[in-house]
């Protein structure tokens, strides 16, 4: 089941990350789909407010992974930022410990996913990003199964 929401803003796209990051719980996983510049770290960004997190949430763009400490509804969660679009094989993410972070204590958030979607756990969520530029963007949210679609809906 697909959930399709239309992001004429920047704002608007961390606004639904924000309120998908309120939905998400330790051992989550969040591939992000998209062109570059269409708004992953922007989405990113709004799902990092929903969970506290301090200090400015950046691009891992050059470091592949950032970690910070969050917080959701009471509970500490780690949530976890990468960024893969630099790995040429799927060999790179077990050396930089991506596996590693698909923990009961963290939410993994992972743009440029494409090249691990093998290792990738089942039971993700997709969020895809359509456009890029100053166009409107069309936020799609696939759903597994009825599990995730029974949370989406309560979003
Ligand atoms: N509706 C919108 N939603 C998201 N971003 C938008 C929107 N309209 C304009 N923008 C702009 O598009 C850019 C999105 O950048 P962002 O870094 O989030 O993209 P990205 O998908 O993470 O790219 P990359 O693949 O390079 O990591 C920002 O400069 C943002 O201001
Ligand atoms: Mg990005």
């Amino acid at each position: 089941m697909d959930y399709r929401v239309t992001s004429a803003t920047v704002e608007k796209t961390r606004e639904l990350g924000r309120n998908l990051g309120e939905c998400l719980r330790g051992g989550d996983v969040v591939a992000l789909i998209g062109d570059l510049g269409a708004g992953k770290t922007a989405f990113a960004q709004g799902v990092g407010e929903a969970f506290s997190v301090k200090g400015p949430m950046t691009s891992p763009t050059f470091t592949l992974i950032h970690e910070y400490s969050g917080r959701i509804k009471g509970t500490e969660v780690s949530l976890v930022h990468m960024d893969l679009y630099r790995l040429k094989h799927p060999e790179e993410a077990e050396v930089i410990g991506v596996e590693d972070s698909f923990r009961e204590d963290a939410v993994c958030l992972i743009e440029w996913p494409e090249i691990i979607e093998d290792s990738l756990p089942e039971d993700r969520l997709i969020v895809e990003i359509l456009g890029s530029g100053e166009q409107p963007r069309e936020i799609i949210f696939r759903a597994v199964d009825r599990a995730w679609e029974q949370r989406l809906k309560h979003q």
